[in-house]
């Protein structure tokens, strides 16, 4: 009777500390708030800027060819295609959510989105433009002359156009995915089998590195931890390297910002280098470079289950 009484404390004792596991883990994930908007002028005209081709020297491109709204904020292609139809070295990240991004671009490079749109501008591969052409371009264009004296008392300047644009990007978030639902207490906007994907995600330790408001976005990792992932890869460019980039230290070689995995489903391909196709070869590779341990097949559906609940509102495009 004794033993039944120990083991029944034991049992519930132990179903407890997985409650409370449970609970803290909840708190590695935030979800995203709804944006309030404040300035919905500048808000509006950072969208116009943002579907605009001023910002490209040849007037081919504008944010929203590389960052489609419609594709989840990325172009659904291995690597960008720039400036005179070049093909670049990375793959698109998305735009939706980057303002919860502790740093902007794989490496880290740029601090805000004002240094993502600067670099973006002059970057040759991308607009291989200057501030002085994209005033001039807006100046001329009358579509721009009532939405900046609305925004700005007509002032077209850099200050004014990184800060309208980067206003617009604080607004194009996600929030109200089922699985943000679910954190915020609707415990029935998860699927059975998305709940047990999310328990995977935590019990293979995914959650340790892709966590926050953005479930990634907030820390930088090694692609390659527990195995060389480029040892066996050909062709290895400068934008492999990434926080290297900056630094010139060895041990940040092959370092990347832990992506985000906020509407995941939509952007594939995957990885910097877009090698992915898909979200289970991803999986895989996560498994054998960034846990140590493979993922089993029957693990993979349903962390994909849980992927899928990771989707929230996505912005009205136009
Ligand atoms: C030709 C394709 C292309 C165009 C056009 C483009 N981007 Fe990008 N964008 C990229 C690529 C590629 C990266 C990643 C670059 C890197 O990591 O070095 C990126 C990164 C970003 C990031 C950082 C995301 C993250 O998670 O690191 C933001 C924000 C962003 N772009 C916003 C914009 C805005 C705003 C515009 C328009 C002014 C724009 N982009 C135009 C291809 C493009
Ligand atoms: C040690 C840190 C770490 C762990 C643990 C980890 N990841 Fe990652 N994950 C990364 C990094 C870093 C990248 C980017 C690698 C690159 O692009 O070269 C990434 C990329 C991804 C991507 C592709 C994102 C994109 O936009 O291209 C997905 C999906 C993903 N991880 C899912 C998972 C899952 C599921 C798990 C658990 C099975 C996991 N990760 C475990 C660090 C980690």
């Amino acid at each position: 009777m004794q033993r039944k009484g120990m083991a029944l404390i034991v049992f519930t004792s132990s179903l407890f500390a997985l409650g409370v596991c449970f609970a803290l883990q909840d708190k590695a994930i935030l979800p995203i708030q709804v944006a309030p908007i404040t300035e919905p002028n500048k808000v509006s005209l950072g969208k116009q800027l943002y579907f605009s081709t001023v910002f490209s020297n040849n007037a081919t491109l504008s944010c929203n060819s590389c960052h489609i709204i419609n594709r989840g904020g990325a172009d659904g292609i291995p690597k960008y295609i720039g400036n005179n139809r070049k093909v670049g070295l990375l793959n698109t990240p998305t735009a939706l959510n980057a303002s919860l991004n502790f740093r902007q671009f794989w490496d880290g490079r740029a601090q805000t989105i004002d240094d993502v749109i600067e670099d973006h501008l002059k970057d040759p591969t991308i607009f291989a433009s200057d501030w002085a052409n994209v005033e001039s371009k807006i100046k001329n264009n009358p579509d721009f002359k009532i939405p900046f004296k609305n925004a700005y008392q007509g002032e077209v300047s850099a200050h004014t156009i990184k800060e309208a644009l980067h206003l617009y990007l604080n607004d194009l978030t996600t929030p109200q995915s089922p699985f943000d639902r679910y954190l915020q207490g609707d415990k029935s906007s998860l699927t059975p089998e998305a709940f047990k994907g999310y328990q995977l995600f935590i019990s293979y330790g995914c959650i340790t590195c892709h966590q926050g408001p953005n479930m990634g976005g907030n820390l930088y990792q090694r692609f390659g931890i527990y195995k060389d992932y480029f040892a066996t890869k050909t062709n290895i460019t400068k934008a492999d390297l990434g926080l290297y980039n900056l630094t010139g230290k060895e041990e940040d070689k092959y370092v990347f910002k832990v992506p985000s995995l906020r509407n995941i489903t939509l952007t594939a391909p995957y990885l910097h280098d877009g090698s992915a196709g898909t979200l289970e070869e991803v999986i895989q590779l996560m498994g054998i470079y960034q846990v140590g341990q493979p993922i089993q097949p029957y693990d993979i559906p349903l962390i994909i289950k849980f992927l899928e609940s990771l989707t929230g509102k996505i912005p009205a495009p136009e």
